[in-house]
């Protein structure tokens, strides 16, 4: 049995408290917040667990995991001390402020043999599993680009950009779907309701491979929106999170190019098509709804952590994919305050260029 704490109960924190509370091979030990009114709740709620505002008090609990949901700032000192003191990590998304605090933590962890994950929750989602299945089976084709929306009123956030709020998820999910690594990252946004803090922002991120990547992330939106496009040669597809029972769309649709290039007709993506004849042939085909699994994916995520810890494997979302998600969100906001210039990555050596 695994004993775990949780930091923070906030209002992505209570979730993990329940989740944990739950698991059948651990137990939610202990909880910590700086707001007193917070840990009455949780007392109410899960008596037997032990409170405290004190970190240091915290750390002293017989737990051997902790799962780190507080403000971003935050991350870094909470997970350092944490991995100090013996303790396996989860922290949630974004891992850290800046890739420096990434990498310091995941030598840290190294070096004391701990686990450390970063809680991407869309990386235990089945619609996930289910694109990166399907995209591996090369059922898209090559990837032209992939377009995300995540977008709605609010929730403003006092700490944090936008960006660095909405844009993890997808930039984790492209990751994993793009399978190549991201060179280049450019960003323009502005401030609508606090001039000290971007709330509408345009991601542009190209990879190694040539694929585009595009993230539309706001809080200033009248419909929540939690959408991705992805465009393949042969077919495209549509992951809508927002959907209870249709989260994906497969289209059977492409254009195709009788080119004279290479005589093979079908438009294969590398730029040197021409059109032959015009207009191009457009196909029409059918659009599949796949039953996806309404699996928890904050529940997934808990047991995977669990797993990792008792069979000592590395975890999918390791401090390495955490590394390379806030290596972007920084290239981003390096680019947002140089409107918009591009700005290259090499993720292989982990440093912003
Ligand atoms: N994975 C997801 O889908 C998801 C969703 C929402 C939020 N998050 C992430 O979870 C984290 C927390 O977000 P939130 O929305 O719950 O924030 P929040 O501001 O609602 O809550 C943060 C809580 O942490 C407490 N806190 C602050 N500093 C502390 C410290 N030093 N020690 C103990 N407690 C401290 C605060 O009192 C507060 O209760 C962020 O990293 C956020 O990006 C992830």
């Amino acid at each position: 049995m695994i004993n775990i704490g949780v930091l923070g109960c906030g209002y992505w924190g209570p979730k993990h408290i329940r989740v944990c509370h739950e698991m059948s091979n651990a137990k939610l030990s202990a909880v910590c917040d700086l707001d007193e009114k917070k840990l009455q709740q949780v007392q109410i709620q899960y008596p037997g667990v032990k409170t405290t505002p004190r970190f240091s008090d915290f750390l002293r609990n017989n737990i051997d995991a902790v799962v780190i949901a507080t403000p971003v700032h935050t991350h870094h000192r909470l997970a350092r001390e944490a991995l100090l003191n013996g303790k396996h990590v989860m922290i949630e998304k974004p891992m850290t402020s800046n890739s420096q605090e990434a990498l310091e933590l995941i030598e840290l962890a190294e070096k004391r043999k701990l686990v450390l994950m970063v809680g991407h929750t869309y990386q235990y989602h089945p619609a996930v599993d289910y694109l990166k299945d399907l995209i591996g089976r090369g059922e898209l084709g090559q990837l032209y680009g992939i377009d995300a929306d995540r977008l709605n009123l609010g929730l403003f956030r006092p700490d944090v950009n936008v960006i660095w709020d909405l844009a993890p998820h997808d930039i984790s999910i492209m990751l994993t779907l793009v399978n190549s690594d991201p060179i280049a990252v450019s960003a323009r946004g502005t401030h609508h309701i606090d001039e000290r803090v971007c709330d509408v922002a345009y991601i542009e991120v190209l990879f190694a491979n040539g694929t585009m990547g595009h993230v539309h992330v706001s809080w200033l939106h009248p419909r929540k929106i939690r959408q991705i496009t992805i465009v393949g040669s042969q077919k495209m597809a549509v992951y809508d999170d927002v959907s209870e029972t249709e989260k994906i769309h497969i289209y059977d649709k492409g254009v195709a190019v009788p080119n004279e290039g290479n005589g093979n007709g079908n438009g294969n993506g590398n730029g040197h098509n021409r059109f032959s004849a015009w207009p191009p042939n457009y196909r029409y085909g059918n659009v599949v709804i796949p039953f996806i699994s309404n699996a928890e994916p904050l529940k997934v995520e808990c047991s995977h952590f669990i797993k990792c810890i008792t069979e000592g494997i590395k975890p999918k979302s390791d401090g390495r994919m955490g590394l390379r998600v806030t290596s972007v969100l920084e290239a981003a906001d390096k680019s947002l305050a140089t409107a918009g210039q591009r700005v290259k990555l090499d993720l292989a050596s982990m440093a912003v260029v």
